[in-house]
């Protein structure tokens, strides 16, 4: 059994790195999956095989009270700064001056705009990850380092140090930051104003199953050790990437300035197609025994230099301000610039965001104002040149009616924005929510832009999204820019739909607060929309990251008559309002079929998700709330005691995470055994 544990866990490692290190996966998602799915159950069976460094542990369940501090072994310094070539000349003329060689060698690399870390390895395996700190001790922040999957838990190969440190940055790749700040203003929450930012608040979050779910990336550019096995930067950190480290492939290898010129001018174009953010070059000397000479003042290097680029930002007139009304009805003032020339882009809009964030800038129309693309997709407007305002200057003034409908608008206890409250009578809100229905992360409907929707709700052919279940080919082929043959695949398209899981359902029907990840909670939790329905703002707190807000507006989702009206045409239309019972193939075992469970609490060793998957793999079933038809309470640290007392007084047999366990293990040993998962082909 341990060695098919171990079997295992190199497999996912080796799968991990392909993955994410290499992108180039040798096995399908759901492979993956299964093989993790193999190794969850065969862990949790097996305790004493624990190991904190398995690839199970990425999902994260750790519950930190507060950051243990840490003392870095070599400190950990920051870099000089430099902004003109000029300087980047004096740094190679005082490195060459020390080694007296005309020539010296320097490794070019990209300055990643993350978080310092510094990760220690014993013996191949990752002892700990601790944050720059003041440069002499840090947080330890292992339990969410150990989440973010291109840091090795374990190294490949061989040859490394027994004991070594490699730093590198944490950061937020893009796509990852979209997706972040578009699920937070779906829940009202502030948003993180950078990618840097949102790294660096993540890795110090107390729950490692948020910082999971996030998606953090990591590159490693420094090893530190007394036994390095090379006597140059570059040869080692080659050796590093063997281990299984993310090192940057855009780094270069420079002899002399005139390259290393040439690298800077290629990076400064690159950086604009990477999928992260980068703020500058870092030149090192690469030469170990060169730096050792070289030496360091109390706060940076002598041998490395960073080169920043310069903020791209431009100057131009805020000509007029649109009030747009999104799908939710927050309103979004948008501001028309003069076009102007920024980072190789035409810029002609920019978000002010907020009523508060334009009183906060003071900006007014005639205005001449700053523009800068940080990591975001839409420009924003960072400052003010108040020596250029205008004499006739306007302030910018919030208007008191939807600019759409007319109707009154409001602000909200707590919330920044003004909200048109006319849902369903304001046309951008209800193209805006059928946009969102149909949209690749929701219902996945191909062929259907926004241009489209609107022409089918000014059509009058659809104005609710029940209504695209009722459409037919000939309708849609009439209309303008479609033809017949487009017409048939959007019906086609729409008919897939009804397949897609239920959590992405919960997602598509557009409940205030309710982003992609809340959405997949409540399906984990309460199985059907039903129970949704039927759940009172407590029983839906208990789901997984569903808070008050988030409770109160899935209650005033279904008091809405036109949602019910709605949600019950979807229904007849056969979308998924349930979760889907794993498949056959997917069943562990049928030790708990016919028992049903309540799951309460936080627990040690799984997440709650984890527990309920592992009740249906068990072929057991999940219900919301404590009745008389419950068999279990599975109860964790912190459980409400009206639960408690509920089950008490139900007798309903209560149980902790480790009878579970037992439960599972137990029964398998005892009951008929399930067929032994075939010997997969691993590499
Ligand atoms: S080397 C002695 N290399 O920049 C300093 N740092 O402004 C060793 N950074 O704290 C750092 N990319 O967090 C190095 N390729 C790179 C880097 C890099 C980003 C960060 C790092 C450092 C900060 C200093």
């Amino acid at each position: 059994m341990k060695e098919r544990i171990e079997q295992l866990r190199d497999a996912l490692n080796r799968h991990n790195y392909k993955y994410y290190v290499e992108n180039a996966p040798e096995i399908s998602d759901r492979q993956f999956d299964a093989l993790m799915h193999e190794l969850q159950e065969l862990e949790s069976r097996h305790p004493e095989f624990a190991d904190q460094n398995s690839p199970t542990r990425r999902v994260g369940s750790d519950l930190l009270s507060e950051f243990v501090q840490a003392e870095h072994r070599y400190p950990m310094l920051s870099l000089m700064n430099t902004y003109s070539i000029g300087e980047v000349q004096d740094f190679y003329n005082r490195v060459a001056a020390e080694a007296e060689k005309q020539e010296v060698e320097l490794a070019c690399e990209p300055k990643f705009d993350g978080t310092a870390i510094s990760l220690t390895y014993v013996d191949g395996r990752l002892e700990r990850a601790v944050t720059r700190g003041d440069g002499q001790k840090g947080d330890d922040v292992t339990a969410n380092v150990r989440t973010i999957r291109t840091v090795p838990l374990t190294l490949h190969g061989g040859g490394y140090p027994a004991w070594f440190e490699i730093r590198g940055e944490i950061f937020m790749p893009h796509s990852s930051f979209e997706r972040l700040n578009a699920e937070r203003e779906e829940r009202g929450e502030q948003l993180f104003a950078n990618p840097r930012n949102a790294a660096a608040g993540t890795l110090k979050l107390q729950d490692s199953s948020v910082v999971a779910s996030r998606r953090l990336d990591s590159f490693l550019y420094s090893l530190e050790s007394d036994a390095l096995p090379h006597p140059t930067h570059w040869e080692n950190l080659a050796e590093a990437r063997r281990w299984g480290f993310k090192i940057s492939e855009d780094m270069e290898l420079c002899r002399n300035m005139a390259q290393v010129e040439a690298y800077i001018d290629r990076l400064d174009r690159l950086r604009h197609t990477l999928p992260y953010d980068t703020d500058g070059v870092v030149i090192k000397v690469n030469d170990l025994a060169l730096r050792t000479r070289l030496g360091t003042t109390s706060k940076a290097p002598r041998w490395a230099v960073a080169y920043k680029f310069a903020a791209e930002r431009a100057l131009t007139r805020l000509e007029t301000v649109d009030f747009q009304v999104g799908r939710t009805g927050a309103i979004t003032p948008v501001a028309n610039l003069r076009p102007v020339l920024l980072a190789g882009t035409t810029v002609k809009r920019a978000s002010l965001h907020n009523a508060e964030q334009i009183a906060l800038l003071d900006a007014r129309v005639g205005d001449m104002v700053w523009v800068e693309k940080g990591g975001e997709v839409i420009p924003k407007i960072t400052g003010i040149d108040l020596s250029q305002r205008p004499a006739d200057s306007v302030p910018i003034v919030f208007p008191a009616l939807c600019p759409e409908c007319g109707t009154p608008l409001v602000r909200y206890d707590g919330e920044a924005r003004h909200f048109c409250p006319n849902q369903n009578g304001c046309p951008p809100q209800i193209v805006g929510r059928i946009v969102h229905f149909i949209a690749r992360r929701a219902m996945d409907v191909d062929g259907l832009g926004e241009e489209t929707v609107a022409l089918l709700y000014n059509e009058g052919l659809v104005q609710t999204v029940a209504d695209l279940y009722d459409l037919r080919a000939e309708q849609l082929a009439v209309l303008p820019r479609l033809g017949e043959k487009s017409a048939a695949n959007i019906i086609h398209s729409i008919e897939r739909s009804r397949e897609v899981p239920f959590n992405r359902v919960i997602y598509a029907l557009g409940i205030k607060f309710v982003g992609e990840t809340t959405a997949r909670h409540l399906a984990a939790h309460f199985g059907s929309l039903d129970a949704i329905e039927a759940a009172s703002p407590e029983e839906l707190a208990e789901a997984e990251e569903v808070g008050e807000k988030i409770a109160a507006s899935i209650r005033d989702y279904f008091a809405d008559e036109a949602n019910l009206r709605i949600v019950e045409r979807l229904r007849a239309a056969g979308v998924q309002f349930s979760q889907a019972e794993a498949s056959d193939t997917e069943m562990l075992s049928q030790s708990l079929a016919g028992k049903t469970f309540v799951i309460s609490g936080t627990f040690a060793r799984h997440s709650r998700d984890e527990l309920k998957r592992f009740i249906e793999l068990h072929g057991g079933r999940n219900l919301a709330s404590v009745s008389s038809n419950t068999d279990f309470l599975l109860a964790g640290d912190k459980i409400g005691p009206a639960k408690l007392q509920k089950a008490n007084e139900l007798g309903v047999r209560i149980i902790d995470e480790h009878e579970f366990e037992a439960m599972i293990g137990e029964a398998e040993i005892s009951g008929p055994s399930p067929e032994a998962p075939a010997q997969q082909e691993l590499f």
